[in-house]
């Protein structure tokens, strides 16, 4: 590791070391009892913890066999077993008869429209989308790509899917034309669903042409779903494209659930990697929702009644797990938010929080540094009295905005979850329980049944207080299971580079008492607002600019945002670099790659940083940017 790394995990190591302790009731009251306690006991036998927790949900027909790894690491979990995705999060409750009065969802957006969803009718919604996907010949296993903003249609579109078998991929509307059309190709899907528009800080996005122009390139999407969100004027293709409320008019308001094999995918949800193209990461009907109930039920400590608020957007894991799957798998209420935090004042959030009596708020670093900036009066002016509980997720949490989250939004009542986990592991990995002593900045340790470690390249132990990559030496049931389409990148990516584990891609040390901090990922992959982009992907946006020849991307610290993105460009051969060409290669890239990709700065230069094998040498890049240390350069060339 580079010098400069290992001596800020020194500083982190000693300086954080103060320890938050739950009070007693915190510890009496919660689902997962004593912290050390129930570690040591599923620790004993994860298999057994697993099963306990798959018995939680309700299956056509049992398992033969919690897990197999006769074809690792093609894992499998509750082999034999018949399930649906579906119908844990929703038939399930309604056949039981508990809560169907109960609201599923709320939704409000920015300019103040709300809509409420009980159980009853989140389950009518659902099924009359499932008809009229079955209507127009959807079946198991095809693919469906959603391109929505977080609205509650997102919601029934993603239930839908899992319902018929089909399996979703949503796209986050965030992402560009060519993002989505890349992304509905590789998955060949057959319908696409989308809004006239999505309300983000105070004006209408136009979804549906960013859509229309994907459409144009992805030839597999048969029909184009569209939901009236804004009523916004929009183009449409009346040889493909239908309006939302016309395709589900007339359809029966019953739908069964199909009966899938449990390690049948539910769903595909694309990431970045250290490649230009995104990888499909599958998850499975029936080992998916154990993992993700279980967190609900430790993590967040479900009780039953909770309105529970997280403010990621559903074209994101996150989204996946715990704005949708994990809050209805738990049968509670789901707060979905669409537009800015901030609007039309800094304590909007504050103010919703205090409107549907939040319980839980689980939201990400950017976010929280976005509001410190607005100063302290805004949260100190609401009580937020419903609080119980935080989360943070997405990338590390710098100790200062722990304070104040835990001071002026928490009130110092409510302990910090700092979740660690990816896409391709479903569910939160490596994370305090309410329980838990905290520490500012340490995501704690792994959650029950799982077996975490910091090892070097061989695999071993690095010993406490030392730099070294982050690894999973179990496997868990939410876990990936492949790579669409692609098994051999699958292998590659994360079980070839440390043999037998799970390889995260991230940079971690353990303290002495086994607290993880996790530093930052060791790839060639971005964190610009907790969004994971590749800069391999980046950069392939840049050299698709006609004056551009070569380019390197790297991530330089922003104090809100994380990470920012600077560029390193070689223009073509007469092409000379001005302010104009800056701006246009700007506007190209976030055509390109959508507003995700946040440019702080694009510098044109002759020559790129490489070694012998013509790769560019990025940390050089990165070193000479921040005023670093360039470290060893004995592989470069030039
Ligand atoms: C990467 C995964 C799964 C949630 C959303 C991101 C970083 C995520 C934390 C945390 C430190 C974190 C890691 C990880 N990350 N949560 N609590 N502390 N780092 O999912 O887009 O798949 O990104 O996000 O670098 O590898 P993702």
């Amino acid at each position: 590791m580079a010098k400069k790394e290992s001596r800020e995990l020194t500083d982190v190591l000693s300086s954080s070391q103060k320890k938050y302790k739950p009070s007693k009731e915190m510890v009496q009251n919660s689902n997962a009892g004593d912290y050390e306690a129930i570690l040591k006991k599923a620790a004993k036998n994860p298999l057994k913890f697993w099963e306990e927790a798959a018995n939680n949900l309700k299956w056509f027909k049992k398992w033969d066999e919690v897990f197999s790894d006769k074809e690792k690491p093609f894992f499998k979990w509750f082999l034999g077993a018949k399930c649906n995705l579906a119908y844990n999060a929703l038939d399930r409750h309604i056949e039981e008869g508990k809560i169907n009065k109960k609201t599923a969802i709320i939704w409000e957006e920015e300019s103040g429209r709300t809509r409420k969803f009980t159980y009853q009718e989140l389950y009518t919604e659902v099924n009359k989308l499932a008809n009229a996907l079955r209507g127009m010949g959807v079946d198991r296993g095809d693919r469906i790509a959603i391109y929505m903003p977080n609205i509650p249609e997102i919601v029934f579109a993603m239930l839908a899917c899992a319902k018929v078998g089909a399996m979703h991929s949503v796209v986050y509307a965030g992402f560009s034309s060519k993002a989505l059309a890349d992304r509905i190709d590789d998955a060949q899907a057959k319908v696409l669903f989308t809004a006239d528009g999505s309300f983000r800080r105070g004006k209408v996005v136009d979804l549906k042409s960013i859509a229309d122009a994907a459409v144009k390139n992805a030839k597999s999407i048969e029909k184009v779903v569209v939901v009236q969100n804004n009523k916004a004027k929009v183009n449409f293709n009346k040889k493909c494209d239908v309006w939302y409320h016309d395709f589900v008019k007339g359809q029966s308001v019953y739908a069964h659930c199909a009966e899938m094999d449990s390690e049948d995918p539910a769903f595909v949800l694309y990431t970045s990697g250290t490649t230009s193209k995104p990888k499909g990461v599958i998850h499975v009907h029936g080992g998916y929702p154990v993992g993700v109930l279980q967190t609900m039920k430790y993590v967040f400590d479900i009780k039953g009644d909770e309105i529970f608020w997280c403010t990621a957007d559903p074209g994101w894991i996150t989204g996946h797990s715990y704005i949708i799957y994990g809050p209805l798998l738990a049968g509670i209420t789901t707060l979905m938010y669409e537009g800015v935090p901030d609007m039309p004042k800094p304590d909007r959030i504050w103010k919703v929080v205090e409107k549907y009596k939040v319980n839980i708020l689980y939201t990400a670093p950017t976010l929280i540094r976005a509001m410190m900036k607005y100063g302290i009066n805004w949260p100190k002016a609401h009580k937020m009295e419903s609080l119980r509980l935080l989360g943070s997720v997405g990338e590390p949490i710098n100790p200062e905005a722990w304070k104040w989250f835990y001071t002026y939004v928490g009130k110092k009542r409510c302990p910090i979850m700092d979740t660690w986990w990816q896409t391709e592991t479903g569910m939160n990995m490596i994370t305090p329980l309410p329980s838990a002593p905290l520490k500012a900045g340490s995501a704690c340790k792994p959650f029950p049944g799982i077996i975490a470690d910091v090892v070097d390249k061989k695999g071993k132990s690095v010993p406490t207080g030392k730099g070294g990559f982050l690894v999973i030496r179990n496997q868990w049931p939410s876990m990936i299971r492949t790579i669409f389409n692609n098994p051999e990148r699958y292998i590659k990516t994360y079980w070839s580079e440390i043999r037998g584990m799970y390889f995260a891609g991230d940079v971690a040390a353990k303290d002495k008492e086994g607290y993880f901090w996790i530093q930052g990922r060791t790839d060639d992959v971005l964190k610009v607002a907790g969004h994971r982009i590749g800069t391999a992907e980046v950069e392939s946006a840049f050299v698709s600019h006609k004056s551009v020849v070569e380019a390197a991307v790297i991530g330089v610290p922003d104090p809100v945002k994380g990470e920012v993105i600077v560029a390193f460009v070689i223009l073509a051969g007469k092409v000379k670099p001005s302010e104009e060409l800056n701006m246009e290669i700007r506007k190209h890239v976030r055509k390109e790659i959508g507003p995700v990709a946040v440019i702080k700065d694009i510098k044109f230069i002759d020559k790129l940083p490489k070694t012998r094998s013509g790769k560019i040498m990025r940390r050089v890049l990165k070193a000479q940017e921040l005023g670093l240390e360039v470290g060893d350069t004995s592989a470069m060339v030039n």
